[in-house]
């Protein structure tokens, strides 16, 4: 039974004064709700604070990214030993990270290695263009950012991991995906390469969401999808509507 799992990635987003009114308006609501994982995945500069709102909360606090070395001359970046002292969870391989800072399939594994092996749960995105989406190459290009980013990650691991399913084309722009559709690509691009890299016991447990124009008016038809766990979620993150998120997967 894959437990319903539902992030908020505040993106570059939010003040330290801005996060904390936002955690008091909604943390009480979020924790009357039962059986769904949440979390917040925050700027750094808001760690501290969101992590001390939430000491004694059952919601997770995370980052954005993580890199993969524990520390070093790396200008910039956050170790996974540090995103550690604040929180258990991190996104990695989200597409701006792809598209506008250069991260790659190798360095998405990279990071996944590192981040899996300091006990951190890793939020893995993949998801196309809509380039790649109009020109039939959804399933090869998701196949081959799955096949990359978990080479050499053990079956051991893949507990702590959740992946992503983010079309580029549906993120920020109110153009969410058909949930049908979304599962179908879920199913044939992410399970069925998780089956084949770890067989069917180990890929069926794996948590498995969808991220792009999420909002509390249709994210439940997402969660009635047998192959979607949960939702990554931007924009409605951001307000109390994020509350009708995780009240929809709970
Ligand atoms: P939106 O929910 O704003 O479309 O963003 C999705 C996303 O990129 C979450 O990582």
């Amino acid at each position: 039974m894959r437990k319903p799992f539902v992030a908020g990635n505040w993106k570059m987003y939010k003040t330290v004064r801005e996060a904390v009114e936002l955690i008091d308006e909604i943390q009480p609501k979020i924790e009357e709700l039962s059986g769904v994982e949440t979390v917040f995945c925050v700027p750094f500069t808001c760690l501290s604070a969101v992590a001390e709102k939430l000491k004694n909360s059952k919601i997770g606090v995370g980052t954005q990214n993580v890199h993969w070395e524990t520390q070093g001359a790396f200008t910039g970046e956050i170790s996974p030993l540090m995103v550690k002292e604040f929180g258990k969870y991190a996104i990695i391989g989200h597409s701006e990270r792809r598209s506008f800072f250069g991260e790659t399939d190798e360095s998405v594994n990279m990071r996944l290695q590192a981040a899996l092996n300091n006990d951190l749960v890793a939020i893995v995105c993949v998801g196309e263009s809509l380039d790649q989406n109009e020109n039939g190459k959804t399933e090869e290009v998701i196949t081959r950012q799955m096949k990359i980013a978990f080479t050499n990650i053990p079956k051991s691991q893949l507990k702590n991991v959740v992946i992503a399913y983010e079309p580029i084309w549906a993120i920020g722009t109110g153009l969410a995906c058909d949930p049908l559709k979304a599962n179908e690509i879920i199913k044939y691009s992410i399970r069925k390469p998780l089956i084949e890299m770890y067989g069917e016991d180990v890929a069926k447990e794996v948590r498995v969401l969808y991220g792009g124009s999420v909002k509390g008016s249709n994210a439940k038809e997402y969660f009635l999808q047998p192959d979607i766990d949960g939702a990554l979620v931007g924009g409605a993150s951001l307000k109390p509507e994020f509350i009708e998120i995780v009240r929809a997967a709970a």
